[in-house]
Parts: C-alpha cells; sequence; structure tokens
C-alpha cells in the first residue's frame, strides 16, 4: 500500500468555537486522495524562555517531532491586532529553537485563515510569511486562502457553506502537496 501523504495542521486559535478550527476541518473533509491531514492542539504549549530551551517540555518536544514527521504544514490562522496571534507566534518560536534544532527548516507550507473582518487574516498571513523567510520554510504562494466576514461563510455547525473559499481550500492542498514533491525532488 502507498504511503499517505502526511500534513501536519497548525491553528493559530483556542477558542472551541474558533473560525479558523472550522477552516482546518474543511481542508481535512477535502483532502484529496492519498493524504492524511492530523492536527496538533497547540493549548499548553509554554511561553517560550530561551533559559528553559534545554529543558523542553514533552508538549514542545510533542511538537517539534510531529512538525518532523510530517511532509508538510498547514496553518489556519487568525489576525490580532493586524497581526500574528501570540499563541501561534509562541509555538512558532518553540518549534524553532534550540539554535541548529529548528523542526520548522525546510518544510512546505501552506497559510489559510480566516476573520469577521474584511480583510481576511491577509495581515497575518503577510507577517506569518515574513517569519518563513527566518525559518528556511518553502512557502506555498497562491493561492491565498483569506476568508472574510467568516460569520457569513460557515453554517451553525461550523461548516464551511461559501464555495469559493471551499474551491480555494481544495486548490490550496493539491498546490501544496505538488509544491512538497517539486522541492523533494530538486534536493
Ligand atoms: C481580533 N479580531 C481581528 N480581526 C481582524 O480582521 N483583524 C484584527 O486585527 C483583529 N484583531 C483581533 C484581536 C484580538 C485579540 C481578537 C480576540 C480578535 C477578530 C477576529 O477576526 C475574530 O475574533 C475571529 O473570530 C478570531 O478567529 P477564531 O478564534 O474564530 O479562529
Amino acid at each position: 500500500m502507498e504511503e499517505k501523504f502526511k500534513i501536519l495542521g497548525i491553528v493559530g486559535s483556542l477558542r472551541a468555537q474558533s473560525y479558523n478550527k472550522a477552516l482546518m476541518r474543511a481542508a481535512i473533509e477535502m483532502a484529496p486522495a492519498g493524504v492524511e491531514i492530523e492536527t496538533v492542539d497547540l493549548e499548553g504549549i509554554p511561553m517560550y524562555n530561551q533559559d528553559l530551551e534545554n529543558q523542553p517540555l514533552e508538549k514542545v518536544i510533542d511538537l517539534k517531532a510531529r512538525i518532523g514527521a510530517a511532509d508538510a504544514i498547514l496553518i489556519a490562522t487568525p489576525e490580532y491586532n493586524y497581526s500574528i496571534p501570540g499563541v501561534l507566534k509562541n509555538a512558532i518560536d518553540c518549534a524553532s529553537r534550540p539554535y541548529g534544532d529548528n523542526a520548522l527548516a525546510n518544510k512546505a507550507v501552506a497559510v489559510m485563515g480566516a476573520s469577521i473582518g474584511m480583510s481576511g487574516t491577509a495581515r497575518a498571513q503577510y507577517h506569518l510569511r515574513q517569519c518563513f523567510v527566518f525559518l528556511g520554510c518553502f512557502a506555498l504562494n497562491q493561492p491565498e486562502v483569506m476568508v472574510s466576514f467568516a460569520q457569513d461563510k460557515f453554517d451553525g455547525d461550523g461548516r464551511l457553506t461559501d464555495q469559493h473559499a471551499r474551491e480555494n481550500i481544495r486548490k490550496l492542498l493539491e498546490g501544496l502537496v505538488a509544491w512538497t514533491k517539486r522541492l523533494a525532488s530538486s534536493q
């Protein structure tokens, strides 16, 4: 049996009714044949402290191991105050250290996001892409999945009902798989 292509989904919101958790569920539901998306819960990741980075807690060890084992990463993030939520930025900081042991280095990464405002997390996504430069991630450029006015795009059960957004997520997942394979073949 052919091995599945493994995507690790990371959501930058801890909120139970999070639109971004719902966006990730939509991606899981739409995963192409042969692709498996598992998610990691950022609840309980400690605040990064460089004094303690050589004695990481189990949560951080697990996060780094799961990033390492994944073929690619998919991030769904809200925008907080025009930027990346602290929960997500902190998890990225933890996963990137200690120096020389950056779990995200050379990883293929795709980004999507939902917000209740009109920018659909554009500013958070561009800040995240800036972090990828230092992290050495290979970000998929397009499509950009920015779900604005999220309150109108999901039903009462948290299912993404907006067809344009669904189509964009489908293209994002296909693009991420193709991008990862292209990177692997060029190494
Ligand atoms: C927000 N929200 C928000 N929305 C936006 O479009 N741009 C922004 O800069 C912010 N800033 C912001 C800061 C903080 C601290 C909070 C709590 C919220 C609103 C945000 O889009 C909304 O709360 C989403 O529902 C958050 O995503 P989840 O939790 O539903 O995934």
